[in-house]
């Protein structure tokens, strides 16, 4: 496994649950994960420090967690030496790292998503912006961590937002601004097939009332209501399936997760964006709620055999909230001791770890913004709350933030 979250953690887990897994080495890994599997550090954006990993451990698979590896073409790298990887090549990868790249590509496919214009100099910016309604939607090329989106409200602000956005890669797509709900959707893909893993939803802002800045993810929930059979069906063939369509007829076959971004418009379903890997936090709540083995669908997106693949998720809720570091998300306090993480837990609870690391006296301290998961499953998305802010109470640090409303919008439409 390559990667250190939350989201890592969860794989880490789901493939100790799995029969065909003898053994699992996660690099870099963190303290959550150091008690499943070997951790070993490893530079994440660096395809030759990975496989100076690999070369030592000699996996029979690699499975890739976050973007920065995949459109390193650590993916690209491994095949190169016959190892089964699971995830996109860099060229696949594009879909989350280059959002001009997949604006085209959305509009070549007739792929629903919002107006946009991609822009190159601050002059094309400013002839293009009046053509845009307020608010407009600002995105920096390539990955930004989660900081390379502005939704500015005045002329003034777009035009500064570009400003501040062109030069981190080149580019700025200027976008039209899309009301309503998001949900995050998970496609598990071959090259040539694409069939549906679940939806999440996931809470962006720091604040409760979804207030304040964009952070990684706050919390998620995933239920049966939030992807009726309708919807399921109209993402896998309007969005999910084209795209993997597309991809393979430009010579660039997708697999591996697909993450649709989605809004769900008055004017039905459009893309926001598409990431190339599991979410993180929805895969803390997605992996706990399924019941088909992990390894069925990293075998089937290597071996083209999605199609014969059903993913079966428990019937009800997961929850997974987010605790973490005082200062998040413009800094975080690192090396704080974490407290009440020896409790033990009652069925369907788990804690992934995300930000943690052990310290010289063999502590667990945290090490980054998000800092622990909370996950809980159950019948219904009530009592799954129920479960994961039961176990949260008991686990403390100095700074700890998290929000209380995780599932506010599921709770309200009840
Ligand atoms: P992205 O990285 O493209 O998903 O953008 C990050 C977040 O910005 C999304 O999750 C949305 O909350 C918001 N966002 C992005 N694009 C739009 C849009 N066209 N309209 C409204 N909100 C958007
Ligand atoms: N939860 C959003 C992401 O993984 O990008």
């Amino acid at each position: 496994m390559i990667g250190g979250g939350g989201r890592e953690h969860a794989l880490c887990w789901a493939l100790r649950r799995s029969q065909r897994v003898t053994d699992v080495v996660c690099a870099p890994g963190n303290a959550g994960i150091a008690a499943l599997a070997t951790c070993i550090p490893v530079q994440q954006d660096d395809v030759a420090d990975m496989l100076r990993v690999v070369d030592e451990v000699q996996p029979q698979l690699v499975v890739v967690g976050p973007e920065v590896p995949l459109a390193a073409g650590i993916v690209d790298a491994l095949a190169a030496r016959g190892i089964r990887a699971f995830g996109p090549t860099q060229a696949a990868a594009q879909l989350e790292s280059s959002k001009a790249f997949t604006k085209d590509f959305l509009n070549r496919h007739n792929i629903p998503t919002a107006h946009s214009v991609t822009v190159t100099t601050m002059d094309a910016a400013r002839e293009a912006l009046p053509r845009f309604s307020l608010p407009v939607v600002l995105k920096a090329d390539g990955l930004a961590a989660g900081k390379g989106v502005v939704i500015a409200t005045t002329p003034a602000e777009a035009d500064g937002a570009v400003e501040e956005l062109l030069p981190m890669n080149g580019s700025v797509v200027i976008e039209e601004f899309l009301e309503g709900e998001e949900l995050s959707f998970f496609a598990l893909c071959d090259g040539t097939h694409a069939v549906a893993i679940a939806a999440a939803q996931d809470h962006k802002r720091i604040g409760e009332g979804d207030t304040g800045p964009n952070t990684g993810g706050m919390g998620a929930y995933s239920t049966d209501a939030l992807l009726p059979d309708e919807l399921r069906t109209w993402l896998l063939q309007h969005v999910a399936q084209p795209t993997v369509d597309g991809m393979k007829a430009e010579g660039t076959p997708f697999k591996g997760v697909l993450f649709c971004g989605i809004m769900l418009t008055a004017d039905g379903p459009k893309v926001l964006e598409f990431n190339t890997r599991w979410g993180d936090p929805e895969t803390q709540a997605i992996l706990l709620r399924m019941e088909t083995d992990v390894m069925d669908l990293i075998d089937a997106s290597i071996d083209g055999t999605a199609h014969a693949l059903q993913v079966k998720m428990k019937p009800g809720a997961s929850v997974c909230v987010i605790l973490a570091s005082a200062g998040y998300p413009a800094s975080a306090e690192k090396d704080v001791v974490i407290h009440g993480l020896d409790a033990t837990l009652p069925a369907g609870v788990e804690v992934f770890h995300s930000g943690t690391a052990l310290n010289a006296e063999g502590e667990t301290v945290t090490a980054g913004g998000r800092v622990l998961g909370v996950t809980a499953a159950s019948d219904n998305l009530r009592r799954a709350l129920g479960k994961a802010y039961d176990a949260l109470a008991g686990i403390s640090f100095r700074g700890m933030q998290f929000r209380r409303d995780i599932g506010w919008r599921a709770l309200k439409r009840e």
